[in-house]
């Protein structure tokens, strides 16, 4: 099928390579320049694994395009993909002037009949925002619908290709078919929605989630009181069906680019509709708490912070991917400078100078080397649980530091054998 992807970001140049995967003909579209250069070139402008390798195949095959131009992207398409980014305003509400740049462009261009999909997570409503500006524009046949994405980053692939389901809210049957047509090859339940329930799956989902991340961490807090463990009652909690193993690991709170800003759009959504979401205020009150107690920890480890040099691993907001959106390894490096910390940072794939360039961590030392960074400070946190932090050598950690001290905000040492190396080992809810 001749398609196209509005947005090249993690969601819209995933589908796109996977779509083209599956045979589709993609074209995909962006307003960066640079962005598209790069693509063009087969170089992916993030790091995301298998995307690189999934891009370049179907380059050579011609089955994936990159262009700047919108009328292009929506020549002879039968179904266009909305994937443009839905950032937080400052009130909360999610931003939608991206959807509706792309709405209108895509109306400018439209010549005969397509279907507009939305995959960006937006407000309910939206896909009939998005008809009323396109219909501006457009005085033809076209309909609209919702297919919102689940893929994580860091196995975003993998994420859209075994889907465990795909939610497609629609206003007509015609779009339906084209839509089964393009989800032939997966064999996951296919949910028909009205594109306002589609819309409110994608929130629901997101929320809940989150909730069960704030709840555990809530859970976490009490252990540490009563000196209980908490991976071994999120393990004992995980083995009934009605509650599931996944979600309960207890840490630092959640980030990325998704559950912040969702369950605050969730929480303003129900509040526009005088609705008060009492419970996604204590997830976010939770999460927002959680997210500077291994400074704290810190703190009270070393007694005061002034001067005191720390070293943290991890940046970005969770592992295999280099996005630090809304990472709590920010904002907890941000207090630790602010009570005086000396901040050596290691992270396996974030770029650097882009956080330089955003104005971030002007003061940090950055190092490629993770052991580098850890020379004559005085603790290390742990902020991000990469499988190469897991597999760090411990003794070598410990004749590094000038203390032994560790602050491990993701649990991935066991208690016993940091104790036997005679580290001053901190870690969540155990
Ligand atoms: N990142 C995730 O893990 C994830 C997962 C599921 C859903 N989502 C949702 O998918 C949407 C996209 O997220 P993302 O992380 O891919 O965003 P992103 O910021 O990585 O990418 C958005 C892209 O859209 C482009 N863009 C902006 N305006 C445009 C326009 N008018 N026309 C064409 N391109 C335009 C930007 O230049 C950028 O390349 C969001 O609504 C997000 O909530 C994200």
């Amino acid at each position: 099928m001749e398609i196209s992807i509005f947005g090249t970001g993690y969601v819209g140049l995933v589908t796109g390579a996977c779509f083209a995967e599956l045979g589709n003909n993609v074209v995909c579209y962006d307003i960066d320049e640079k962005k598209i250069e790069k693509l063009k070139e087969g170089r992916i402008p993030f790091f995301e694994p298998k995307l690189e390798d999934l891009i370049n195949k179907n380059i050579k095959k011609k089955r994936i395009f990159f262009t700047l131009n919108p009328e292009e992207a929506v020549l002879n398409k039968k179904a266009i993909f909305i994937a443009v980014g839905t950032p937080q305003k400052k009130n909360g509400e999610a931003d939608l002037s991206y959807v509706k740049k792309a709405a209108k462009e895509i109306g400018k261009n439209l010549k005969g009949y397509t279907v507009i999909i939305n995959k960006s997570t937006v407000p309910i409503g939206t896909g009939c925002l998005v008809r009323n500006i396109i219909k501006k524009e457009y005085k033809g046949d076209f309909n609209i619908a919702s297919n919102p994405e689940f893929l994580r980053e860091g196995s975003a692939v993998f994420d859209f290709m075994n889907p465990e389901r795909i939610i497609v809210g629609i206003d007509s049957a015609g779009s339906k078919d084209i839509i089964k047509n393009l989800y032939e090859p997966f064999s996951c339940p296919i949910v028909n929605t009205k594109i306002e329930t589609a819309e409110m799956i994608k929130y629901a989902s997101n929320a809940f989630l989150a909730t069960k991340i704030s709840f555990i961490n809530e859970i976490a807090n009490v252990c540490e009181r009563v000196g209980a463990n908490v991976n071994e009652v999120a393990y004992a909690m995980g083995l009934d069906s009605r509650i599931g193993n996944k979600f309960l690991d207890a840490g630092i709170g959640y980030g990325g680019s998704c559950f912040p800003k969702d369950v605050r759009a969730l929480h303003n959504i129900a509040l526009n509709n005088n609705y008060k979401f009492k419970l996604l205020k204590a997830v976010v009150r939770v999460n927002n708490d959680q997210r500077l107690l291994l400074a704290e920890k810190t703190e009270k480890l070393l007694s005061n912070l002034k001067n005191k040099k720390i070293c943290v691993w991890g940046i970005s907001f969770k592992p295999n991917t280099d996005d630090t959106r809304e990472s709590a390894a920010i904002d907890i490096i941000d207090l630790l400078e602010k009570k005086g910390g000396k901040i050596n940072a290691y992270d396996p794939k974030v770029d650097y100078e882009k956080l330089r360039r955003d104005n971030k961590f002007k003061t940090v030392n950055f190092y490629s080397n993770k052991y580098d960074a850890l020379k004559n400070c005085q603790a290390l946190i742990i902020a991000t649980e990469w499988d190469e932090f897991k597999n760090a050598n411990l003794k070598r950690i410990k004749n590094l530091l000038q203390k032994p001290n560790i602050i491990d905000g993701r649990n991935i040492y066991d208690l016993n054998k940091m104790k036997k190396l005679g580290f001053n080992y901190l870690s969540v809810g155990r």
